[in-house]
């Protein structure tokens, strides 16, 4: 979480403006970084990392995801935001459309934090016509290009974590839907260097995470995640609802 919070804070900015590195996304950029990390101890990050093409191969356009899910096989995944409560507080007359404040998505100035204590660089400055970063993440899961999964979450730079930890839950661990959605959660941001996590990490967890060299904040309950699943080649579909907001899936 730290050396890719610290690669966003660096790298990531509206792909219109700045030249973000494809090499981010590789495999054996990924490799590389998880090398730097040691189980016995927290790892120091003092900066960003360095995808080794990442002057001549950068992503350009992106795709904006929608999500469905039904018997024929669409699925969307969609996540939509105002930002913060009630985002800029101005709603348009007589529409009832609350304005956002997504302009907070911005750096405003380097090494200045936003709402979100999140701090970035020039590629994510504010430019005119420019889009801020966001770290909203909808995400589907293909298994032999067959949706499998579709998930995604609230709670700011928290969205990130909680979809890689749940991919990890689903994916590597092979939880249910309800074991991945109750897990206690982690996340870490690079900025400030703690790692944060919910109360219910378990207390033998949380001593040895400090022997090892990591600060821990601990936040009572951290951002509401939602998920959808179909196992490859069954006629059903598996949904859950995070417990931290009380609701549930729902199937027609
Ligand atoms: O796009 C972003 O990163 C933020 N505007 C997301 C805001 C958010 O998730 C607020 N919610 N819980």
């Amino acid at each position: 979480m730290k050396l890719a919070f610290a690669d966003r804070a660096f790298w990531l900015g509206d792909s219109d403006f700045v030249q973000v590195p494809r090499g981010l996304a590789a495999k054996e950029y990924a490799r590389s970084l998880a090398q730097k990390i040691n189980l016995d101890h927290a790892t120091a990050v003092a900066s960003h990392g360095m995808p080794s093409d990442w002057l001549t191969n950068s992503f350009r356009k992106h795709t904006t995801h929608f999500s469905a899910a039904d018997s024929e096989g669409n699925w969307v995944a969609c996540t939509a935001t105002v930002n913060t409560s009630f985002g800029s507080k101005v709603v348009i007359p007589g529409t009832g459309v609350v304005m956002n404040n997504q302009m907070d998505d911005f750096s405003i100035q380097p090494g200045v934090t936003n709402f979100f204590g999140l701090i970035g660089a020039e590629a994510n400055a504010i430019a005119p016509g420019k889009r801020p970063l966001s770290s909203m993440s909808p995400t589907i899961v293909l298994a032999n290009e067959k949706p499998i999964l579709s998930l995604g979450a609230a709670g700011g730079p928290k969205i990130i974590t909680q979809v890689v930890c749940e991919l990890c839950e689903l994916l590597d661990l092979h939880m249910t839907l309800e074991q991945a959605l109750k897990q206690p959660r982690i996340h870490h941001q690079w900025f400030p260097d703690r790692l944060m996590i919910e109360p219910s990490l378990p207390a033998h967890l949380q001593q040895e995470l400090r022997r090892r060299g990591h600060i821990l904040e601990i936040i009572p309950s951290m951002g509401v995640s939602q998920i959808l699943q179909r196992a490859p080649g069954a006629e059903s579909f598996a949904g859950g609802a995070d417990p931290r907001a009380g609701g549930t899936a729902r199937g027609w």
